[in-house]
């Protein structure tokens, strides 16, 4: 699946935000949280299978990946302000919404597309 290239992606991106607000690196924060926030998407008829599996439950995928953009920006917002506070409690806010999707979503999604865990 796509998806799985797009959460690769994020997961480097986040790696490297961490490097960087080790060095207090705002520059470089600004530049990777929009990557966060804006993420790529799969293509369309992956999504539509997607969104077809996870039936009245898509509002609530929706929500967790509009949690990320909203937290990424934040971050990017302080990291421009070189607010290193806001910075890294924007980065937990952006990491708990990583997680929240993934308790309710991950196993069974994996196990929907790949028929293993
Ligand atoms: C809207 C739901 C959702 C959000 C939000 C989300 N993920 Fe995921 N993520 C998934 C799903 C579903 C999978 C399982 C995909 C798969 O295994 O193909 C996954 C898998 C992953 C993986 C494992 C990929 C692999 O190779 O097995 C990583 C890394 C990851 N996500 C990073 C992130 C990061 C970092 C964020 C936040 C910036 C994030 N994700 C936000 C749904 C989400």
């Amino acid at each position: 699946m796509a998806l799985r290239t797009v959460m690769e992606k994020l997961g480097r991106d986040m790696q490297a935000v961490t490097g960087a607000i080790s060095k207090e690196e705002w520059a470089l924060v600004a530049e990777l949280a929009p990557k966060i926030a804006k993420h790529a998407e799969p293509p369309l008829s992956e999504k539509m299978r997607i969104l077809g599996w996870l039936g009245t439950d898509a509002g609530k995928f929706r929500d967790f990946d509009g949690h990320v953009h909203d937290a990424a920006t934040a971050m990017g917002d302080a990291a421009k302000r070189g607010d290193g506070q806001a910075v890294i409690t924007a980065f937990s806010k952006t990491q708990q919404s990583c997680l929240a999707c993934h308790q309710s979503f991950r196993q069974s999604f994996v196990e929907q597309f790949y028929g293993k865990r």
